[in-house]
């Protein structure tokens, strides 16, 4: 039943996501990357280690990402060449990603004990979709975990539950009048550095605590092309791949069309938003001297 797709066969991936919601692809970043992420979460997780008594996980997981976008590897993991490969296979060549990714950590505990933070403050959740929350039903949700994952302490989902719309909610819990006929899956083949795309109507939670705390990174994808909600469009989005026709209309330079804009000369995109239409690739002079000056 579950499938893990790599980049170089990603054939039918589109057929299993439509069927089951959700789908698996390993070997988009390579151990480097994956491993230079673990290794600067764990090194601000140790300095947190002596706050943690005044703030809380999810304080925690939110100033840990700050700090990651700020460096060069937040472009690794989400402008990632690999990735906009395969999201192309969802949404064609306009691809936005909604602003505020997050880590979800889950602390260890080899018993079930909540503590307040883990369902308060949601780095551990119960059966929920995330269209309850703002998510348009064209949007896919990204989830990867690069440190502690194990079989026990991961992401559970139900199979198909995304085909019957939005499951009705009560209280922030899926509503108890109404007969459960999904079966939970485990995902517990994952490793660390796979990453699951879903469906923002795929039912899930998350599976479990273990001896080791699990560490994932998540985001959202989507087209321009297709209904954003107002949650999103508050939350802002950046363009991470943009198609021939919206490079046409950069090149033309408006959206009225102006004719002749450039009649006799050359038309051509500013340097300064080349990334945009070039699949987040920097130009590649740009990209000598910043590696040059940041030194
Ligand atoms: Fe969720």
């Amino acid at each position: 039943m579950i499938k893990i797709f790599r980049l170089s066969n990603l054939s039918q991936i589109d057929d299993y996501f439509v069927k089951n919601g959700f789908c698996i692809i390993r070997g988009l970043y390579n151990s480097k990357q994956v491993k230079d992420l673990e290794k600067l979460i764990k090194n601000i997780d140790k300095k947190y280690h002596k706050h943690k008594n005044t703030y809380d996980n999810q304080i925690f997981s939110i100033v840990s990402h700050k700090i990651f976008e700020k460096t060069d590897l937040f472009d690794k993991i989400y402008k990632n060449q690999n990735l906009i490969k395969a999201l192309k296979v969802f949404f064609g060549t306009d691809i936005i990603q909604i602003n505020f990714s997050r880590f979800q950590i889950n602390r260890k505990n080899n018993k079930l004990n909540l503590n307040k933070d883990d369902t308060k403050f949601q780095q551990f959740k119960g059966i929920h979709n995330d269209h309850w929350t703002g998510s348009s039903e064209y949007t896919i949700h990204y989830w990867m975990p690069f440190s502690g994952i194990d079989k026990n302490n991961g992401l559970t989902v139900y199979p198909g539950s995304h085909l019957n719309g939005s499951f009705p909610v009560v209280n922030r819990e899926i509503d108890k009048k109404i007969k459960f006929k999904y079966k939970e899956l485990n995902l517990n083949s994952l490793r660390n550095g796979d990453v699951v795309l879903f469906h923002s109507l795929l039912l899930h939670k998350t599976s479990g605590k273990s001896q080791k705390t699990r560490m994932a990174a998540l985001s959202r994808f989507a087209c321009q092309n297709y209904r954003l909600t107002k949650q999103e469009l508050d939350l802002g989005f950046k363009s991470i791949s943009v198609g021939p026709m919206r490079r046409i209309i950069r090149t033309i330079g408006n959206d009225m069309l102006t004719p002749f804009r450039t009649y006799g000369s050359v038309s051509g995109i500013d340097r300064v938003i080349y990334e945009v239409y070039q699949d987040s690739k920097l130009d590649k002079k740009i990209e000598d001297l910043y590696n040059k000056l940041k030194k």
